[in-house]
């Protein structure tokens, strides 16, 4: 394939992945944005493998092959519950290969061939930056997403780790960074030093081992409760690895297809922040929420009430309007569906049901509506949080499936909970709220929540799916 062929197909795959994103944004085009991406990547694959950069099919054919079998039976078994893990692991991945590929360029250098132009020594600079940069900014993404991975999977705890003077450590951690980059520009390469602690590989491979515990200690010390701000944040970390590698190998699809993700990720973490009322940089620094003061947060207050599914079933029959707020308790017990039946059978008695949806409910952003799609759930009745919380106050049922953390009125009563200053949906304003949850127990954050003791809610105890279908049963 000719080079202009691959620069041509290259713009067509760009266009195609910014088509994409732009359908990915709303629920109703999200299917055709991600046939664009997936049409985008093929034309971008077909174009790099037919150019003349590469020789060894055999190696890519075997990789290609083996890569394609992992991850097609991965993403075939992966529950709808533990996609967020998966896509922590994919960043780790992204940030792996920008570490491999930085290494693999850096050795693979020739003195002889490499920058011997008139403008050679500014051009090795730049590059010798660029590979500096791509395997820094890899190896953060690499190690945080594992701890990502870790803390949402549940086998590293969700508490904040904290070492004594981190901040200072981390600012001494930036300032070693930037002497290593120092010592490693302008090094010798280790084809012209002979050996590879004569040459810049030394600074470059202590420079990773830093970054990667920095990716370690910076996850590490972010609370359970900003864990949303922090996978978007890791998705554009490895968006600008793939770009620094896209720049260290002149390739000139993956600086836009990196540059795209990383920014995307970026302006995902800053709804995500403003969602949560963070501020970025104070989630980055760590350890929001360890200081609790409150009461709340520290012990249940008062008595529940109880209810059955048919006193449930008899409540949304005396309803004109019901709310439904679902949460990761809807997708693990995967309730979706009969919730969706239980909206169509309210709606076809006239009465009015709306699905108000929390920024950060579940475990990744829209995870609520990508359930409520799957379950047919129709789009203009399910409602952004902004849109609905003033409607909760006119509301004669709520029903909460699942959810806990977004409705917890904590989060503007008491200034020392964990999660104080999160804007919730003011599901206790309703006439009635009604909780399907299985237990007392908390949710992602580990703060008890007072509206499970409020006059007006009554608690509906088991499995989300089992009390959803019971409560359809009595009202049928
Ligand atoms: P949570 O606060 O985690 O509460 C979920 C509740 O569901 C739990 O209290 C649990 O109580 C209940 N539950 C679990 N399995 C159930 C089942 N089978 N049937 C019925 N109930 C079940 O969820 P939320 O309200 O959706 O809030 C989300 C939280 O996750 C926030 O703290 C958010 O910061 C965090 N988070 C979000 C994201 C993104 S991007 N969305 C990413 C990471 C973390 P029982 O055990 O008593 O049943």
């Amino acid at each position: 394939m000719t080079q202009g062929f691959v620069t041509v197909s290259y713009i067509g795959a760009a266009i195609l992945f910014i088509m994409s994103l732009g359908g990915l944004s709303n629920q109703e085009t999200a299917g055709r944005g991600n046939t664009y991406g997936i049409i985008g990547m093929t034309i971008a694959l077909v174009a790099t493998i037919a150019s003349g950069h590469v020789t060894t099919y055999g190696t890519l054919a075997g990789g290609m092959l083996v890569g394609g079998i992992i991850g097609a039976i991965v993403a075939a078994r992966v529950a709808m519950t533990a996609m967020p893990e998966l896509v922590a692991i994919l960043h780790s991945f992204v940030g792996l290969a920008a570490v491999l590929i930085g290494f693999a360029n850096y050795l693979g250098l020739d003195p002889v061939l490499e920058f011997a132009g008139e403008h050679g020594a500014a051009e090795r600079s730049i590059h010798e930056v660029e590979i500096y940069l791509g395997i820094l900014i890899g190896a953060i993404t690499w190690t945080g997403s594992i701890i990502a991975f870790g803390k949402l999977k549940g086998s590293i705890s969700g508490k904040p780790w904290l070492l004594p003077g981190r901040h200072l450590l981390n600012a001494s951690l930036g300032l070693l960074t930037l002497w290593l980059l120092f010592q490693f520009v302008g090094a010798p390469w280790p084809g012209q030093a002979g050996s590879l602690l004569g040459s810049g590989f030394l600074p470059l491979a202590v420079m990773t081992a830093v970054a990667l515990f920095f990716g370690v200690h910076m996850v590490m010390a972010i609370g359970g409760a900003d864990m949303p701000v922090v996978i978007s944040m890791l998705n554009s970390y490895s968006g600008w690895a793939a770009a620094a590698t896209g720049f260290m190998l002149a390739n000139d699809l993956l600086i836009v297809t990196g540059a795209l993700v990383g920014s995307s990720g970026a302006i995902l973490s800053y709804i995500m922040c403003r969602a949560m009322n963070r501020r970025f940089f104070a989630v980055i620094m760590g350890g929001f929420g360890t200081e609790s003061t409150g009461t709340s947060a520290a012990a249940p207050g008062g008595e529940v009430i109880a209810a059955s599914a048919e006193e449930t079933a008899e409540m949304l029959r005396a309803a004109r309007s019901v709310i439904i707020v679902p949460g990761y308790g809807m997708a693990v017990a995967q309730a979706q569906h009969s919730v969706s039946e239980i909206t169509r059978l309210l709606r076809d008695r006239k009465v009015n049901v709306r699905f108000g949806i929390h920024p950060v409910a579940g475990r990744m952003p829209g995870h609520m509506n990508v359930l409520l799609a799957e379950a047919k759930v129709p789009y203009d009745i399910v409602l952004e949080m902004d849109e609905i919380n003033e409607d909760f106050s006119d509301t004669d049922v709520v029903l909460v499936i699942g959810a806990n953390d977004i409705v917890n009125p904590a989060a503007q009563e008491d200034p020392g909970s964990p999660i104080a200053g999160m804007p919730v949906l003011e599901v206790w304003k309703a006439k009635t709220v009604v909780v399907s949850k299985r237990s007392m127990a908390t949710g992602y954050a580990g703060v008890d929540n007072p509206l499970f003791y409020k006059d007006n809610t009554r608690m509906l105890f088991g499995d989300a799916k089992n009390s959803v279908d019971a409560v359809l049963k009595a009202l049928g």
